[in-house]
């Protein structure tokens, strides 16, 4: 496999969320966001870490991008704080906020990497969960404003715009888990944020058109292909209520204009409320799809109420999250979605490993890393030979980051982070990416 087996003009890329990496929440007017909250509620996030300083990338942000350029890659993904941008949510504009994606765009396009760019990747302004966060059907139209002030400031610059990263996190993992920002446990809410987080998507969408008519702009889903945990017919049904769960909720408003009968049906008086006219707005055309993918899960029929599904773990290669490494699970997942849906082009916008890893010498020889993003790029080629319109991918991530309720205990980077010194070094995989994507 070489990197010219992918299709011409194949976009290779790495990508980062800005609570992730950026640090300096207290700078240049820069609200609080409720990742700032969760962090110093005990428990919440592992060893007490936070995002105050993470990479410090909003001081080493064109160091940074420095790298980015080495690496070969053709774009860059990151996300832009919406509290840095609106304090307060909504109301007064904080230029400086919004001066610093501007630079930092620029500062792309100067290197020859197109920014692509993701309008919310978790960081809602604490101000606006006061007022009920997603759960309140208000902040889609102040998102909508949101997206407008930001579109309107990057325009064309941008290559791709994409509304929202993993809705599936953002409702089920944050308000029904309770594992992420605001950690509530109430799967009704869940469902009605996940409603309320589609409609601003419809909101916003034409908006971000008219102000970056030639940016192409689309959403971000993780998704999480479902094998059974045996042939039985009651193992097959419970994979297929994990898939209504996981994937089929979140693709079917967009591309169908409806959610699944049988999810509707099982969640019964959890179901969201909807208005007129949302599934007009929520399946409007879009230019791209991106698909985060990680992993499979493999489920098993469980006794109890609905959608009485269990996930089962087994022996396996893993990572240090403890996900399966299963590369025939990209292929599956794509070549699914083709055969279900009528698709605009994806992007691989998310896919990589966290491992334990070791600086020595100036070196981190990361030999599972390389290997996982080897069999991860046949598997998609493979994809793509079976016909799916891939067009591009990015690596998660750039560089070691705050990964979430994991803290820093999670190292997902090619470019290993020294959190005491914010050295970064290069690892073997992030060598190995250079090589195979630059042909040489
Ligand atoms: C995804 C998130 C991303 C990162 C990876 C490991 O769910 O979008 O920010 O944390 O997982």
């Amino acid at each position: 496999m070489k990197a010219s087996d992918f299709p011409n003009n194949f976009l290779w890329g790495v990508a980062t969320a800005a609570y992730q990496i950026e640090g300096a929440i207290a700078e240049d007017g820069r609200g609080q966001s409720i990742w700032d909250t969760f962090c110093q509620e005990p428990g919440r996030v592992e060893d007490g870490d936070t995002g105050e300083v993470a990479c410090d990338h909003y001081h080493r942000w064109e160091g940074d991008l420095d790298l980015i350029q080495s690496l070969g890659v053709r774009s860059y993904r990151f996300s832009v704080a919406w509290p840095r941008v609106f304090p307060e949510g909504t109301g007064a504009l904080n230029k400086r906020g919004l001066d610093f994606y501007d630079r930092l765009v620029d500062g792309l396009l100067e290197r020859e990497l197109e920014p692509s760019v993701t309008l919310y990747h978790w960081d809602l302004p604490q101000m606006l969960q006061d007022r009920g966060g997603w759960g309140n059907r208000d902040t889609a139209e102040t998102f909508a404003d949101y997206a407008d002030t930001v579109t309107q400031r990057l325009g064309d610059r941008v290559g791709s715009y994409a509304t929202f990263n993993e809705p599936w996190c953002v409702s089920i993992l944050s308000h029904a888990i309770g594992e992420h920002a605001p950690g509530s446990h109430d799967m009704g809410l869940a469902l009605q944020v996940a409603h309320n987080l589609y409609v601003a998507h419809g909101l916003a969408l034409p908006r971000m058109r008219a102000n970056a008519p030639n940016a192409q702009h689309g959403i971000v889903l993780n998704l999480t292909p479902s094998d059974a945990a045996s042939s039985t017919p009651d193992d097959r049904e419970a994979a297929k209520r994990f898939d209504g769960f996981f994937n089929r909720w979140f693709l079917d408003p967009l591309f169908k204009g409806s959610y699944p009968d049988d999810m509707w049906a099982g969640y019964g008086s959890q179901v969201p409320e909807v208005q007129e006219g949302d599934f007009e707005l929520i399946a409007q055309p879009l230019d791209f799809l991106g698909v985060n993918y990680y992993q499979r899960a493999v489920v098993a029929h469980e006794a109890g109420d609905w959608p009485n599904f269990k996930s089962v773990t087994f022996d396996a290669e893993r990572t240090s999250m403890g996900w399966e490494v299963y590369p025939e699970g990209l292929t599956n997942l794509l070549v699914s979605l083709k055969e279900r849906y009528t698709l605009p082009p994806l992007y691989i916008t998310e896919n990589g490993a966290a491992y334990v890893d070791h600086l020595e010498d100036g070196c981190v020889h990361d030999g599972a890393r390389l290997s996982f993003y080897e069999r991860h790029f046949e598997a998609l080629l493979e994809a793509i030979n079976q016909g799916v319109d891939v067009r591009g991918y990015y690596a998660w991530s750039l560089m070691d980051n705050f990964e979430w309720a994991k803290g820093y205990s999670q190292r997902f980077g090619l470019i290993y982070v020294d959190y005491q010194t914010q050295e970064r070094t290069l690892k073997d995989s992030g060598r190995w990416f250079h090589k195979f994507i630059s042909g040489t």
